[in-house]
């Protein structure tokens, strides 16, 4: 079996109370906090910036922090976030002039480095740079916004870069966004994913009255991932 991160996108959590909701999702089970940053430029909606990665860092989360830039330009706002705690910095090709450059900044930073990939986004990206990046992120929806369906034609662009990543021999994880829930998780991992991100699917199920509200959630990821896959 792969090893499977689960990373639940804190775009969906209740952001009045956002580092007791990371506490709570960490002590139910996740990996990965998925750090979605947007700029109303590069995508139409505005969410958070460094000041709330490094908040979190000092409320005390331990956990690797995923950020996922779309934002534009990136190389401005790396080493921002790699001060502020970041663990991953991902980023749109699209969104840098300087592919090569910016995913060199990144880990110069001292994070580690991927590129995401829209769903009409070609993979021709990937080319000369697979040994510089740490995580491939497929984007299973167009980026700016929770709540929508997997796209399902991600699930071959998933076995192809499966197919890339294991013929390069890089350790590279590969990671998937949007519309990834318990129903559907299987097959996604079956098509190569091995980190899954899930914001509505994991904060959306929980009740407000029960103290451990993501364990459920969690745990049937979880155990799908063990005896579907
Ligand atoms: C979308 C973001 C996702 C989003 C996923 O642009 O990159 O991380 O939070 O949300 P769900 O899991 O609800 O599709
Ligand atoms: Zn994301």
């Amino acid at each position: 079996m792969r090893d499977y991160q689960i990373a639940p996108s804190i775009l969906a959590a209740d952001f009045a109370k956002l580092g007791e909701e990371v506490d709570n999702v960490l002590a139910s089970g996740a990996d990965i906090v998925h750090f979605d940053v947007m700029d109303n430029h590069y995508v139409p909606n505005l969410t958070i910036g460094p000041l709330v990665c490094e908040a979190l860092r000092n409320h005390g989360v331990k956990a690797p922090i995923d950020v996922h830039l779309m934002v534009k330009p990136v190389d401005r706002i790396i080493p921002d976030f790699a001060s502020a705690g970041a663990s991953y910095i991902t980023f749109h090709p699209e969104a840098s002039e300087h592919i090569d450059r910016s995913l060199a900044l990144i880990r110069e930073s001292g994070c580690r480095s991927g590129l995401v990939f829209n769903p009409a986004t070609s993979l021709n990206y990937l080319d000369h740079v697979l040994d510089k990046v740490d995580m491939i992120l497929l984007m299973s929806v167009n980026p700016g916004f929770g709540g929508q369906s997997f796209i399902p034609s991600t699930l071959d662009k998933l076995r192809s870069v499966r197919q890339i990543i294991d013929d390069s021999g890089f350790d590279i994880r590969l990671e998937v966004d949007g519309g990834v829930k318990v129903d559907n998780i299987a097959q996604i991992a079956q098509a190569g994913a091995d980190t899954f991100v899930s914001g509505s699917g994991i904060f959306s199920q929980a009740r407000d009255d029960d103290p451990n509200r993501y364990d459920s959630i969690l745990k049937k990821m979880r155990d799908v991932l063990v005896n579907y896959v």
